[in-house]
């Protein structure tokens, strides 16, 4: 797809419908649709979504509320949904031969759960998912808190990237494994999907819900035409909110803005890439907010947070294996691996006692970056002095690196540990761990 492309796609965006949902059982089907991904005179693109759109609806419940949801498969494949980022019961998870059966075309399974943490989460199919996500079956979940921040404009900005033909279809292969050695499968197109609800006038306060929903790209995002900082990742409040010039989204991850617009015309998302900055999207800015917030952004409220045990923790290691120019290069059905396994066995990575702390050392020994994500939990992240860093439940590593994690396994039950790049996931880097 040429840049001029990309840029233009940017107007006649397809966007969610909001459903204000107020604790009443809701249905979420899953089936095929069309989408206008690419601009208007490209035909609308076979897809797959939830109750006829895809981004499926943005379901919004408070903090504490059940989320009491049957989901209807109406596509020739089993599915399931996953609640990413949940810290729910494990038989609502939604992964088919760990948590639930796979749900086949035409049937149905209720899911019902507890949503503990306020915040932005997601949903999204966890069969065949390097295909099903890619295709459009996923969603945002917002968790609302009792007193939410006091902002003017409360935006979804899903990010995402597809691989298009030029007949405006998406580009078959998704088992690709030369794909899944490398990278992925990357977009030749990417948007930031915005629904700015109203008009929006310099001076208000945004709180900005970025998701990146792709199955494998990370984005860079440069932010324009907004002062403002970063208050929570992956839902999960920071205690000292950060500056808004380092955003990244590995596969999965979120991040929460709330900023003051400073742009007379717009406010732009900026993906930097080698010859310049390609827009995913923009909120046009029109007016003035004669009525500013003076006040300074302060930090949301927080979330449950365990206390880990640091005199008894189980110290763990997890390394990423295989891929594509790696002497370790694995089969060709089982291109990556965890300690040296690919895929699902019987034995899980580790059992831990239900409440156990351990720090894991997530070592990349590959030639690619892995965006590892743990179900059921949040963990915290090191930093270099040993510190706790955010509160998150998927963390990029670099090639050639490693991360420390500290996670208090508090929630019971069989939990899939994976890299969010989903084409990795597809090729064995996968493990589950047992909380009894
Ligand atoms: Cu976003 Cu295994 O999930
Ligand atoms: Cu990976």
């Amino acid at each position: 797809m040429k840049r001029r492309h990309f840029l233009g796609a940017l107007t006649g965006a397809a966007v969610a419908p909001r459903i204000s949902w107020a604790g009443v059982r809701v249905e979420l089907v899953a089936h095929p649709v069309e989408a206008q991904i690419l601009f208007d005179d490209f035909p609308p693109t076979p897809m797959l979504g939830f109750n006829g759109t895809t981004p499926g609806p943005a379901l919004r419940v408070r903090q504490g509320d059940f989320l009491d949801l049957l989901f209807r498969n109406q596509i020739k494949d089993g599915s399931a949904v996953h609640w990413h980022g949940v810290r729910s019961d494990n038989a609502m998870d939604g992964v088919p031969g760990l948590t639930q059966d796979i749900v086949e075309p035409g049937a149905e399974f209720a899911y019902r759960l507890r949503v503990p943490d306020a915040g932005t989460f997601w949903y999204h199919s966890h069969n065949r998912s390097w295909e099903q996500v890619a295709k459009g079956l996923y969603g945002p979940l917002i968790v609302e808190e009792t007193s939410p921040p006091d902002v003017d404009h409360d935006l979804i900005v899903l990010i995402d990237d597809w691989r298009m033909t030029e007949a405006g279809a998406l580009a078959p292969g998704f088992d690709n494994r030369h794909d899944q050695a490398h990278q992925g499968r990357l977009g030749n197109f990417a948007r930031a999907l915005i629904d700015p609800g109203g008009p929006v006038r310099r001076g208000d306060r945004l709180r900005l819900r970025l998701i990146n929903v792709a199955t494998d790209r990370i984005f860079p995002i440069d932010l324009g035409g907004l002062e403002g900082k970063i208050v929570a990742l992956d839902g999960m409040p920071l205690p000292t909110p950060q500056p808004i010039t380092d955003v990244v989204l590995a596969p999965a991850q979120r991040v929460d803005i709330i900023a003051d617009v400073t742009a007379t015309n717009r406010v732009t998302f900026d993906f930097p890439v080698s010859d310049g900055p390609y827009a995913l999207g923009e909120i046009l800015v029109d007016g003035e907010n004669t009525n500013r917030r003076s006040g300074r952004i302060t930090a949301l409220p927080p979330n449950r947070m365990p206390t880990p045990d640091l005199e008894q923790m189980a110290i763990l290691q997890l390394t990423m294996q295989g891929g594509a120019m790696s002497s370790a290069m694995r089969s060709q059905t089982d291109i990556w691996a965890f300690n040296e396994q690919s895929g699902l066995t019987n034995i899980p990575f580790h059992r831990f006692e239900r409440g156990q702390t351990a720090r894991i050392t997530l070592m990349n020994d590959t030639r690619f970056a892995h965006g590892i994500h743990l179900h059921g939990h949040h963990f915290f992240e090191l930093n270099d002095a040993g510190d706790l860093g955010a509160f998150r439940d998927t963390t990029l590593v670099n090639p050639g690196e490693k991360r420390d994690i500290l996670c208090v396994f508090d929630n019971p039950g069989k939990w899939l540990l994976h890299c969010h790049m989903l084409g990795h996931q597809a090729a064995g880097m996968k493990t589950w761990i047992d909380v009894a």
